[in-house]
């Protein structure tokens, strides 16, 4: 019998690594033969997860966590056609039937066959659908010939793993903020939030030929990291209010499109930037935003908070400014990234030189047991991307 250990939740501030099941290809009784299992080559720590081992969603004990993914397929189900053995691959954090109304048109974040309880699935997420997640050695995946993205060629993918590793999530998310708020050739851009998925939305911005690209947050060190490839920032723990640092750098107090990179664990401006406050970024970007811009929201934003501070944000429900962004119609684009998307043209911009996104998020790569501290030092504000490396594969 073979051997699978994963990260698994246990309570709030707690992660432990766990000896799990070695995957089966089955969807509880049912055989998986579109499905394949996966050794997992590297596997990202994400903000996503932080929601939950905060204690801030109503994640279950030992659930396995995990949903940025890729690996090397070890075994495949007798319907999958096209996807082999050998092939090193790329998984999309949502799970895709391939089938329903919402994949065929791409909006794969919102499938509709793959949870029962609401449209959209991902491994190793709560309310997601119940799949078991992949910061583990092996792991299922279904719907292979859907999901997965192949590389080209192994060793060359092999060389830039750490880039290609956040095509899982990450890089895609950070695009898709950018892609919906309308970025462009030219574009100046507020990017609320300095963590992975900001400064892979920074990043992107520069891809997309922005002119300017402004990062707002509150931590020292990751508004460094956004400096270090030509970012504008502002430390949002100053008095000085974020439309004047704005003015500051490009004389005018509004950008011509913003994206939340924050979601709902958002703190407040000044001197509040040590306070929760939810609906923080959601109301600045409407203000900083000229009329008729876009706003992406790739932040998450949940439908139970336990740990909200009062009883209409323990439902999701923020105090949010609609009548400002109604006024200045402005767009809002929110939900799952549909990774699918952009996961192909992502990959080739990194194989090309086009872009250096593990550099952009300061990828540090971990063992399997070093993942509860990598949990804890992203918690701290780390200004990294924590990748983990279940079966010391990845190259110095
Ligand atoms: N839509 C998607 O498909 C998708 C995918 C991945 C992640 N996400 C979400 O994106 C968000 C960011 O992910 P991450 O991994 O970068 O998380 P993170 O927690 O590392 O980063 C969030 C950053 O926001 C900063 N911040 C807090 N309040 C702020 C404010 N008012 N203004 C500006 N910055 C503020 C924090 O200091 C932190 O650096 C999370 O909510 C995550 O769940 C969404
Ligand atoms: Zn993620
Ligand atoms: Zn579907």
């Amino acid at each position: 019998m073979c051997q699978n250990h994963g990260v698994a939740y246990i309570k709030p501030g707690v992660v432990e690594v766990q000896s799990i099941e070695y995957p089966k290809l089955a969807i509880g009784d049912r055989m998986c033969h579109h499905g394949v299992i996966l050794q997992i080559v590297s596997t990202n720590i994400c903000g996503s997860d932080q929601h939950m081992v905060r204690g801030r969603t109503t994640a279950p004990a030992g659930l396995v966590l995990g949903h940025e993914i890729t690996g090397l397929v070890i075994e495949a189900g007798r319907d999958v056609e096209f996807v082999k053995v050998g092939d090193l691959v790329s998984v999309p954090f949502n799970i895709a039937c391939g089938r329903c109304r919402n994949c065929k048109v791409g909006q794969t974040g919102i499938c509709l066959n793959v949870n029962p309880a609401r449209p959209g699935a991902a491994y190793g997420y709560v309310d997601m659908g119940g799949w078991v997640g992949g910061q583990a050695e092996y792991v299922m995946v279904p719907y292979a010939d859907f999901n997965l993205l192949k590389f080209p060629d192994k060793d060359q993918a092999m060389a830039k793993i750490r880039d290609l590793t956040l095509l899982s999530d990450i890089f895609p998310t950070g695009y898709h903020g950018a892609v919906t708020a309308g970025v462009g050739p030219g574009s100046i851009v507020y990017v609320a939030g300095a963590g992975p998925v900001g400064l892979a939305c920074a990043a992107s911005c520069h891809l997309l030929g922005a002119a300017v690209v402004i990062v707002g947050d509150m931590i020292p060190e990751r508004l460094e990291q956004a400096k270090s490839f030509g970012c504008e920032i502002v430390d949002l723990r100053k008095d000085t209010p974020l439309a004047d640092q704005i003015a500051a750098i490009i004389g005018v107090p509004e950008v011509d499109c913003a994206v939340d990179c924050v979601g709902f664990e958002a703190r407040g401006h000044g001197s509040d930037a040590g306070t929760e406050r939810p609906a923080t970024v959601l109301n600045a970007i409407m203000s900083v935003t000229r009329a008729g811009g876009a706003l992406g929201i790739p932040g998450l934003y949940v439908t139970g908070d336990p740990g909200a501070a009062d009883d209409a944000a323990k439902e999701g429900s923020l105090s949010i400014r609609i009548g400002l962004g109604w006024a200045k119609s402005h767009s809002f684009y929110t939900g799952q990234c549909p990774v699918m998307k952009y996961h192909r043209q992502l990959m080739n911009a990194i194989l090309y030189d086009k872009i250096q996104i593990a550099k952009a998020v300061n990828v540090e790569v971990i063992s399997l047991d070093k993942a509860p501290k990598g949990y804890q030092d992203f918690d701290k504000g780390a200004a990294k991307k924590f990748v983990i490396d279940p079966h010391g594969m990845i190259p110095n």
